[in-house]
């Protein structure tokens, strides 16, 4: 069974504390990297230790799962093996011998090109200029790195081998809905679309083959760096809220909006959302950090859920409310 997670707004929506949670819950086989590269950042918070992986999949905390990363994804070896030793990941992490490779001239370019890092606000990772050299047909592969033949596999193989025999696979999307190169607010978007299909496709599996997709929302969204943010509010406006955010990649301040019910609604369509998980339920009241059952939220809180799932006409399966693994509400038997 395959269920995908991608975020739907501007990334940093907390997928990685509801993938972290659903893998130590559900106990998948697989956990599959998709997504553009080391530009994310997600964080995982779990037995009192917060961890910020930009290319491990965010599931590592269950300890029994295979580790993949796709072919799509773009890898930095540097980052990812540091990640797979401070991790302790050696025996159960494959990378697909076709992920494309950052070098240091990508990154180099992103963070010294003016339209790349000034204009759009990249998070100068050399994911942009790796993803056009892609593009070219002129970029190394993972194959062509000696320190990464340990870890070198075929992703769309063993994820398709598993799903014949009836495994639980979860692919993990980077970014957001609203950072897509093709439905996103171009010209500030990441350099790939961010949508379940393309992180299916990044892993090797297709479409028939996905039962769940589960689409995850902030109840403040944020962005990070240039671009339209049609429903921001002002600094002071977000302090007030008690909501202050800096990016795990490059530290910059995430800029903060109320949530945006027609960006959501679209992003529902294009991803074809099954399910949906709100995290920063503490954000809409602060009363409700660290609540595990739906009856103690707050009527404020339960208000916005009952919005959400009537605009955009899909279960709110998930609600996240803080951010530790523990602190969330799983709604999935009672909805689904
Ligand atoms: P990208 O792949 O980079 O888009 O990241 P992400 O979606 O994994 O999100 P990231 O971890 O960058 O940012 C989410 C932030 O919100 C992190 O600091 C989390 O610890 C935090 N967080 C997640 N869920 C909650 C929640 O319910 N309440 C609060 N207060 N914080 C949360
Ligand atoms: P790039 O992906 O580094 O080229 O950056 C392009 C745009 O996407 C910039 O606005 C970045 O801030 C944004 N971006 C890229 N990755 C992330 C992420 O993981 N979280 C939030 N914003 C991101
Ligand atoms: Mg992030």
């Amino acid at each position: 069974m395959v269920v995908i997670i991608v975020g739907g707004q501007w990334g940093d929506e907390g997928k990685g504390k509801i993938v972290s949670y659903l893998c130590l819950h559900d106990k998948p086989d697989i956990i599959a990297r998709a997504g553009v590269g080391p530009n994310a950042g997600h964080t995982v918070t779990y037995k009192g230790k917060k961890y910020g992986v930009r290319l491990a999949p965010s599931g590592f905390v269950y300890e029994k799962a295979r580790l993949l990363i796709g072919a799509g994804v773009l890898i930095n070896p540097e980052v990812l093996l540091k990640e797979i030793e401070e991790l302790g990941l050696e025996k159960r992490i494959g990378v697909d011998y076709r992920c494309g490779v950052i070098e240091e001239k990508h990154i180099k370019e992103d963070i010294s090109s003016v339209h790349l890092s000034r204009r759009i606000g990249s998070t100068g990772t050399g994911c942009g200029p790796a993803n056009m050299e892609r593009a070219k047909r002129t970029l190394k592969l993972a194959k062509e790195i000696k320190e990464l033949e340990p870890y070198l596999t075929d992703v769309p193989l063993e994820i398709n081998q598993s799903i014949s025999q009836g495994k639980k696979i979860f692919i993990e999307g980077s970014q957001g809905f609203g950072l897509s190169l093709y439905y996103g607010t171009y010209p500030y978007v990441t350099s790939k679309d961010t949508t379940a299909g393309t992180a299916a496709v990044d892993v090797g599996v297709g479409p028939r083959k996905v039962k769940e997709v589960i689409v995850v929302f902030k109840s403040f969204p944020s962005r990070v760096g240039s671009g339209p943010f049609p429903t921001e509010i002002s600094r002071e406006e977000a302090e007030k809220l008690g909501i202050v955010e800096y990016g795990t990649v490059t530290g910059r301040r995430r800029r903060t909006g109320l949530f945006d019910f027609e960006l959501a609604k679209y992003a529902t369509m294009i991803n074809s959302a099954s399910q949906v998980a709100i995290t920063c339920m503490d954000y809409i009241d602060k009363n409700c950090r660290g609540v595990k059952s739906y009856d103690k939220l707050s009527d404020k809180a339960k208000e916005f859920v009952e919005k959400v799932e009537k605009e955009l006409s899909t279960p709110v399966t998930l609600i996240s409310t803080g951010p530790d693994i523990e602190d969330i509400i799983d709604l999935r038997e009672e909805k689904l």
